[in-house]
């Protein structure tokens, strides 16, 4: 125990600047002109977890991004623990946003991280995390620790939607085999109240073009007289959602699994500020579907928002233009009883339903994931809990996040394998958000609590 805390200390300063050499690499895997930047992370990566002391170390190559595995079997008869990660990271645009250079990682104090937060794109999302892993791996082998097997499978393609990971898994199933996966890639509600995530919402997302007249027009000698593609789109757009804030598109809730009131009850109990929640945000008022808390709005309820639309003419000036074509990119969050190949074909087909004889709509379908719910009395969900309540001196509280990490449900399909989220971040960090950040603390807290994971894991698997 001592130990523990102390190897963390002493070792501190070199597993910041270790951390900060995966950092400085720009591996944004949605876009190509960062392909070597992706692939050299993968190799960066392989090499911390050689040096760590894992076994069998491969950059595996995939139709994509290649997935770094890495081993260490001490004995068949033990649990094998499965740590999944990703080192690609999104965009850091709008650069102008970040106070310092998104992959030059510099320490800074906030308010909420007085010890100091590691800014950098991936700080949290998902390097800082991952690596949290890689540290507390080093540390039980230096100890002679590790109480079980444990496998690492790390990603390059999880911010664009893992199109290869299923093919990774059923190539690699008997490999892959474990008892457990061990997730460090979501949140937490704060650095004195710990929570477990026991739920992610699945994903399903659109785009969409409207068409109107086959070329750009001028807007006086057509407009009024022809369909405006914007004007259609924007009013089609409208259409998705009632007074209520509910989704208009016919069978969309059919499925969705209701909470019981004593479950709602029981999810009110975490802590939470409305006040704080709006001062955060700079926001008057908070807004959704009628009937639920923001908690609930934002965890156990599907949603429907627009990402991003264009079309016309946005440049200096002013154009007076009718365009031929609008776009917008439409995504929706799905819980437990939506399947997303479903909701993205009920999606279209309502859409196409609303558009007008004077335009044409295509819609096509970018990536999508299953929602996922982790059982509390699962032994792997207990030795989370164990492991919090040490480190923490608190009780973890369960709770669903909003956010989709769509392997997990793939996890549990083609290996039959639960996922444990143990995550570390806050949601003040700022991923995906320019000034993306992860608390020097969280990552240390990180590092002491999950070997304390396989511990009681290992106990409660015997
Ligand atoms: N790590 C996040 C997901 C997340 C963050 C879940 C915080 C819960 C709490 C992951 O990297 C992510 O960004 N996922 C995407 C989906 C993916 C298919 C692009 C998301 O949720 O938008
Ligand atoms: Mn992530
Ligand atoms: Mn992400």
């Amino acid at each position: 125990m001592k130990n523990r805390k102390q190897y963390i200390e002493l070792q501190k300063d070199r597993f910041l600047s270790e951390l900060f050499e995966i950092l400085k690499l720009p591996s944004i895997s949605a876009d190509s002109a960062f392909n070597q930047d992706v692939l050299d992370t993968a190799e960066l990566v392989k090499t911390y977890l050689e040096k760590a002391g894992c076994d069998n170390v491969e950059v595996c190559e995939t139709p994509g991004y290649p997935v770094v595995y890495g081993e260490k079997i001490i004995d068949k008869n033990l649990p094998t623990i499965l740590v999944y990660g990703h080192y690609d990271v999104q965009p850091a645009d709008p650069i102008e946003l970040w106070n310092s250079p998104p992959f030059e990682p510099v320490i800074k104090t906030t308010e909420i991280h007085p010890e100091g937060a590691i800014y950098a794109r991936g700080a949290c999302d998902d390097k800082g995390q991952m690596f949290m892993h890689i540290k507390a791996f080093e540390y039980m082998i230096q100890n002679n620790e590790l109480p079980c097997n444990v496998k690492f499978m790390i990603e390059g393609e999880e911010e664009i939607g893992s199109p290869s990971l299923e093919w990774f898994l059923k190539e690699h199933t008997h490999k892959l085999k474990n008892d457990i996966i061990l997730i460090s890639d979501t949140g937490m509600i704060s650095n004195t109240q710990p929570s477990i995530t026991t739920g992610l919402r699945g994903l399903s997302y659109m785009e969409v073009t409207v068409t109107g007249p086959n070329r750009d027009l001028h807007s006086g000698l057509y407009g009024g007289a022809v369909a405006n593609p914007i004007n259609i789109l924007t009013q089609m757009i409208s259409k998705l959602l009632d007074a209520d804030n509910r989704i208009t598109i016919p069978g969309f809730y059919n499925n969705v699994e209701e909470l019981s009131l004593a479950e709602r009850a029981e999810m009110a109990k975490a802590p939470f500020s409305l006040d704080d929640y709006k001062k955060s945000l700079n926001i008057q008022e908070v807004h959704g579907e009628n009937g639920y808390t923001s908690n609930e709005r934002n965890s156990i309820r599907p949603t429907l928002d627009v990402n991003g639309i264009w079309g016309g003419y946005t440049g200096q000036g002013a154009k007076t233009v009718i365009p031929s074509k609008a776009y917008a990119k439409i995504s929706m969050r799905l819980v437990p009883g939506q399947d997303h190949k479903e909701i993205s074909e009920l999606f279209s087909s309502y859409f196409k339903s609303i558009a007008p004889k004077s335009v044409s709509v295509e819609t096509t379908s970018h990536h999508g994931g299953h929602p996922y719910v982790t059982p509390t009395d699962h032994i792997g969900y207990l030795a989370a809990k164990k492991a919090y309540q040490k480190t923490f001196n608190c009780t973890p509280i369960p709770q669903r996040s909003g956010g989709s990490i769509p392997i997990v449900a793939l996890f549990e399909n083609e290996l039959n394998s639960k996922s444990i989220l143990m995550g570390f971040g806050l949601d003040s960090d700022a991923i995906h958000s320019p000034n993306e950040h992860f608390g020097v603390f969280n990552f240390l807290k990180g590092i002491e609590t999950i070997p304390l994971f396989y511990k009681y894991f290992t106990e409660l698997s015997s």
